[in-house]
């Protein structure tokens, strides 16, 4: 699956998640996948992505299709419950949002986001 976005505070989200063997955890803003994958990667656990981007489930079902611990559902993380109960998933061990916007959706979106040019200290 080729990058299209850096994940920020990776290091920091998988210091709080402390992700377990075992344990279930769910991706509530699955993206271009950054944060999922390295979930996966620290520990043989589960994860569910969402994410309401066609484009983005779009890429979490072509990582579905290599690995068995993952499952990707479209949906608004407002309706985590319900998007859950569909898996017949009643319980997790921990949940991630990344509210940030990836440069890939900012250059789709037709709203005027400003993108810096630079770092600025
Ligand atoms: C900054 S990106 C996430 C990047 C991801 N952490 C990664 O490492 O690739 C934010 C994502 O959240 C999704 N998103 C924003 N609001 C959402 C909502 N209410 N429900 C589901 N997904 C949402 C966007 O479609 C976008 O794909």
């Amino acid at each position: 699956m080729k990058n299209v976005h850096t994940p920020v505070l990776l290091n920091e989200v998988l210091r709080a998640l402390n992700p377990q063997p075992g344990h279930t955890y769910v991706d509530g803003t699955f993206g271009a996948g950054g944060y999922t994958k390295a979930i996966l990667k620290h520990a043989p656990c589960t994860v569910y992505g969402i994410d309401r981007d066609p484009a983005a489930t779009k890429r979490g079902k072509a990582l579905e299709e290599v690995e068995k611990r993952f499952t990707i559902v479209e949906g608004n993380f407002g309706d985590l419950d319900r998007l859950l109960a569909d898996e017949d998933v009643t319980a997790v061990d921990g949940i991630v949002f990344d509210l940030g916007v990836s440069l890939s959706s900012a250059r789709r979106s037709r709203a005027r986001v400003f993108i810096p040019k630079r770092r600025t200290p």
